[in-house]
């Protein structure tokens, strides 16, 4: 099963990911998650995807093609993966359908996680993550049951540095620009399949669900 979820910043693809593997089994890869490890572990790719994270700018593709690519090819990929903010331009998405060309695989579904622009401001500024585990809550939709605590494994939480509004503002604006063209190569190859994700987390994680069990 190879599944990309998209969706504008704070839309909710992180936290469906986390549920999806949960009961399919494959990875996730999320190009975000995978450019902050590298600006956490200091190495040259991060250095480069830094500067224009924080200005809420996108990583040139070239760079990030290299890194799904090599990423896709991994022996745990082989049975499937689902990608979660890649292609996020019409040059990523046509890379992709070259590499998997090459692998002689397809994309099976391109899930959008549909939620009204001027939500998005709330969920980003308002999300706090786990330092130790990753797990994602919200300050009001999904607070953890002690203040600044992970209910999983008591880690700290802290703020993802590109939440604050400055950036989230331009996130959003280059965001909307680049997802449209994308939406329409996947809606033309007959795989885009569109959900509502203003409703509340767990909702969606079952209308998510329903459809990928569908393509089984
Ligand atoms: P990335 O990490 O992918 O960030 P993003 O696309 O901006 O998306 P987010 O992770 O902010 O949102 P999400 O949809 O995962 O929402 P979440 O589930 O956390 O990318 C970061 C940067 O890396 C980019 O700006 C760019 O610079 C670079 N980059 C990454 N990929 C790239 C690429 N392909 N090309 C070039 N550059 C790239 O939820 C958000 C909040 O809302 C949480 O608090 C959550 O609890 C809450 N929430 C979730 N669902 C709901 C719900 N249904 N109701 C109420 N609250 C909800
Ligand atoms: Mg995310």
């Amino acid at each position: 099963m190879n599944i990309i979820l998209m969706g504008l910043p704070g839309a909710g693809k992180g936290t469906q990911a986390s549920e999806i593997v949960k009961k399919f089994p494959i990875p996730h890869i999320s190009t975000g998650d995978m450019f902050r490890k590298a600006i956490k572990d200091e190495t040259d790719l991060g250095k480069e995807a830094k500067s224009y994270m924080d200005r809420g700018e996108l990583v040139p593709d070239e760079v990030t093609v290299g890194i799904v690519k090599d990423r896709i090819s991994e022996d745990d990929a082989k049975k499937g993966f689902l990608l979660d903010g890649f292609p996020r331009t019409i040059e990523q998405a046509k890379a992709l359908s070259e590499i998997m060309q090459e692998l002689d695989r397809t994309i099976d579904a391109v899930i959008n996680i549909e939620v009204p622009e001027e939500e998005l401001m709330n969920r980003l500024t308002g999300r706090r993550i786990c330092e130790k585990c990753g797990t994602t809550y919200h300050l009001v939709f999904n607070p953890p049951k002690v203040d600044g605590i992970c209910d999983i494994d008591g880690g700290k939480l802290y703020q993802r540095e590109d939440d604050n509004p400055e950036t989230v503002a331009n996130r959003l604006n280059v965001n909307v620009k680049q997802s449209k063209p994308i939406l329409e190569y996947y809606d033309n190859e007959n795989v885009l399949k569109n959900i509502d994700g203003s409703k509340d987390i767990k909702e969606v994680t079952s209308d998510v669900i329903e459809i990928l069990e569908n393509l089984k």
